[in-house]
């Protein structure tokens, strides 16, 4: 038996330097600690003084937040965070959010949940569009939006299963502190600030209820999403959070499987659909990351079976979606070999 093995060992290297030699293949392996320190610095200090974008302020609170923040965390399969800057300062996880939302609706009521009831395919518009749903609901004639944009993740809000308001959100909090391995809490000032001035998400909670997308209670449905984007994060957190869906659903730090692993790849494929808007298509053509971003400064990317990175720094650009995170997780990515579609990783 043991003989076996060793010659079946054997044979698999001998496999391995054949196509290296023919093919010019080279063999996927895992960076070391050294290399990803050196990732992050590297990324950390060119983009550090960039000047670029604006912090979106549509809700009040988020314009007061301090543009200079910039923070990247990196977490691999051994669970440990590789860090550069400030991962300690939490902002709001705003549309990071609505993929754990969708990920609790899939892995409590099946794939065919989100598909069938809000859809999986990109709008092509701005995230918080009403001309999105009627162009769905009129052209269409069925479910053609994702969760990530806010109709659908309104719609995907409401699905959570619970008794109560309360015994939902215990659902939408204890999955996001599941993935982060930690107690995550609401930031108050910004739950405030967007309950105060989020009469267009309400008309569109109204809008799926109309259009019978949500069921029963579309203002609580509103709420209660309102909730879940003023969770208050660091670059760590969402990190971890991030590195849960590369390692199959468990997380690595903690060791919990939170989502069954084969509902993994259909959150990451609407993730790399929809996850930066209308940008997603640029963004998965520069990194071939799933990867979802948020008002708040957040996005959060995943390289399979390699690793999650998050990076949090507010200044957005016009599609809504932070510079900075999106040129240093692209770097880090490229220096590590985390483009899933190349055949050839370093
Ligand atoms: O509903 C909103 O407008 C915010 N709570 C979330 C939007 C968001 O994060 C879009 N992200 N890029």
């Amino acid at each position: 038996m043991r003989h076996d093995r060793h010659r079946s060992g054997l044979a698999r290297s001998f496999g391995l330097a054949v196509a290296a030699l023919v093919f010019g293949w080279v063999p996927a392996r895992a960076q070391t600690a050294a290399e990803i320190d050196a990732a992050l610095k590297a990324a950390f200090t060119k983009y550090q003084t960039l000047q670029e974008g604006k912090n979106a302020d549509y809700i009040p609170a988020l314009a007061k937040v301090d543009p200079k923040l910039f923070g990247i965390a990196l977490v691999s399969a051994d669970g440990k965070a590789h860090t550069a800057g400030d991962v300690t300062t939490e902002v709001s996880i705003q549309s990071i959010s609505k993929v754990f939302t969708m990920a609790r609706v899939i892995q409590d009521q099946g794939p065919d949940a989100i598909l069938k009831t809000i859809g999986v395919d990109a709008t092509g518009m701005r995230f918080n569009s009403i001309v999105s749903v009627e162009l769905s609901y009129k052209l269409a004639g069925g479910p053609e939006m994702n969760p990530l944009v806010n109709p659908g993740a309104i719609t995907a809000t409401s699905m959570v299963q619970g008794a109560t308001a309360d015994a939902v959100w215990a659902k939408i909090l204890g999955t996001h502190n599941d993935c982060a391995g930690r107690e995550l809490k609401v930031l108050q000032d910004v739950y405030k600030s967007e309950s105060d001035t989020n009469q267009r998400n309400q008309a569109i909670g109204m809008l799926m209820y109309a259009y019978e997308y949500i069921k029963a209670n579309p203002l609580q449905a509103v709420d209660l999403y309102t909730r879940q984007c003023s969770i208050g994060v660091n670059a760590k957190d969402l990190a971890m959070m991030a590195a849960t869906l590369a390692f199959g659903g468990k997380n690595p730090g903690t060791g919990k499987q939170v989502f069954d692993a084969a509902n993994v790849p259909r959150i990451l494929a609407v993730m790399a659909t929809a996850g930066l808007y209308d940008d997603s298509g640029k963004w998965l053509y520069a990194t071939g990351l799933p990867a979802k971003s948020g008002v708040g400064g957040g996005i959060i990317a995943v390289s399979p079976g390699k690793f999650g990175i998050a990076v949090v720094s507010p200044p957005l650009d016009d599609a809504g979606n932070s510079v900075r995170a999106q040129k240093a997780i692209t770097d880090i990515s490229n220096a590590l070999g985390g483009n899933p579609y190349a055949s050839k990783s370093k």
